[in-house]
């Protein structure tokens, strides 16, 4: 009770407010029950206290439970406010709770347990939007549509391929996200301010009742690390940032008329009534914005804290929990918006073919009939440009057999033949075309369907 009464002298004046993590700590509530449940338990095994005192402060942590974070009492904290009122509710013998550790343990351990709910729901979302793009690029194994390079038609690929780009991007994020629970989940329990107690206490028994892996094993490292914040949300950003692309992307093809999002997932204009925007994909394009920042106000609130606890602390993790939340629901509405849009199999067909975006393959049909490839490059390169003039797409037929004859003109003047010397006039129209183009580029990881 002694150590109540002096926390309450050292938490008044002005600067309470500022000094409170209340607000932020109802998140860890929960957490915070389940340690001092399993601090307790420890400290009854190991006969530190008896098993009545054990049964009355369990009780009142029921109680506490029961009454729910509003009916805590102010505090500068929740580990304070909750032990508050567990001498409320058991009397002198609550005071016993806080034996052998120090809130410097209690809260790394609570952040800790709270994490890793955060970080699985976190990997859930990864695998619905991985699911949700594996579906969709399974109906759209055979879908042609345009590739691009700085936002210019380059060759054609399919949709399906397109969209297993994220998918295999978004796997890399879900192990990275496994990669740090593992270390998110070890117990700093037990490690009390930083120094250790002279208590007997069990730190392996804490963790295995709190479900944890191991320890934090040095008590001064155990209390001052936030580094498995970092590594969380460092993940997290990386998330956001593949996820970004995928976002920008639909902005633009639906921009294109190559997509059409659902209206689940579009907005309106207060004035425009025309308008369907794709509001939810900009925003989460933006969430990887938030993410950075989480990420930079984290390890700029940690760099160059001295050992061991600072009271800096209490403001890294809220960059945390705003950062997980964002990603999260991000992620889910992008795999909401990916798994109903409409892809538009003409525009997107239409599309292919724009830009030349077939000329690729010309060149690759060249060099494989032994011309080098820089010669065939040249080649190609300036028959687009002498039909590109007029022409914007390769896939009418008026356009292809203009372009075949200023390929013959280039073959003369630049390799001294005919292309026919080469390659069949009906191969290199074959290649022009952005279905065939697909089915060539059959190499590991490339866009022809069985590949
Ligand atoms: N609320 C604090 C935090 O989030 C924990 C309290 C430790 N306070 C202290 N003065 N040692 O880090």
């Amino acid at each position: 009770a002694s150590d109540v009464v002096r926390r309450d002298r050292f938490s008044g004046g002005p600067a309470r407010g500022f000094l409170s993590s209340m607000d932020d700590d109802e998140r860890i509530f929960e957490a915070d029950l389940a340690v001092d449940r399993a601090h307790v338990v420890m400290l009854a095994e190991q006969g530190i206290v008896d098993g009545d005192e054990a049964a009355a402060i369990l009780s009142a942590l029921d109680e506490v439970e029961a009454a729910g974070f509003s009916a805590l009492p102010d505090g500068e904290d929740v580990h304070a406010a909750i032990e508050t009122a567990v001498v409320g509710h058991a009397g002198d013998v609550g005071g016993k709770m806080h034996t052998a550790r120090s809130r410097n343990d209690e809260v790394a351990t609570c952040i800790r347990y709270r994490l890793r709910e955060d970080v699985l729901d976190a990997i859930e979302a990864t695998l619905g939007l991985r699911q949700s793009l594996a579906e969709v690029a399974d109906d759209h194994a055979e879908t042609v549509m345009p590739g691009y390079t700085h936002l210019q038609p380059a060759q054609p690929t399919t949709v399906g391929h397109y969209l297993l780009s994220y998918e295999r991007a978004v796997a890399r994020d879900t192990a990275r996200l496994f990669d740090a629970y593992a270390r998110v989940n070890r117990s700093p329990l037990g490690s009390a301010a930083f120094a250790g107690t002279p208590f007997d206490v069990n730190r392996e028994r804490t963790a295995e009742l709190l479900g944890f892996d191991g320890l934090v094993a040095n008590s001064m490292d155990a209390v001052s690390t936030r580094d498995f914040l970092v590594e969380v949300v460092a993940a997290l950003a990386n998330l956001a940032t593949t996820v970004s692309g995928l976002a920008e992307d639909l902005v633009v093809f639906s921009n294109k008329g190559l997509v059409e999002l659902s209206d689940d997932y579009s907005s309106t204009s207060s004035i425009m009534p025309q308008k369907k925007n794709p509001d939810t994909l900009e925003l989460v394009r933006a969430t990887a914005g938030d993410a950075a920042s989480g990420l930079n106000g984290l390890l700029t609130t940690l760099k160059g804290l001295p050992r061991a606890y600072n009271r800096d602390l209490q403001n890294a993790t809220p960059h945390a929990w705003e950062t997980v939340d964002a990603v999260s629901e991000a992620v889910a509405v992008a795999a909401g918006a990916a798994a109903t849009a409409t892809w538009d199999d003409e525009a997107l067909a239409n599309a292919a073919g724009e830009g030349f975006s077939t000329a690729t393959g010309v060149a690759d049909l060249l060099a494989m009939a032994g011309v080098p490839f820089r010669k065939a490059h040249e080649m190609v390169a300036e028959s687009s440009e002498k039909v590109a003039e007029a022409n914007e797409s390769i896939a009418q037929s008026n356009v292809k057999e203009a372009y075949l004859d200023a390929l013959d003109a280039a073959a003369e003047e630049i390799l001294g033949d005919a292309l026919d010397a080469y390659v069949e006039r009906e191969a290199v129209a074959a290649a022009l075309d952005p279905e065939e183009s697909v089915a060539s580029r059959d190499s590991p990881g490339g866009p022809a369907p069985d590949a």
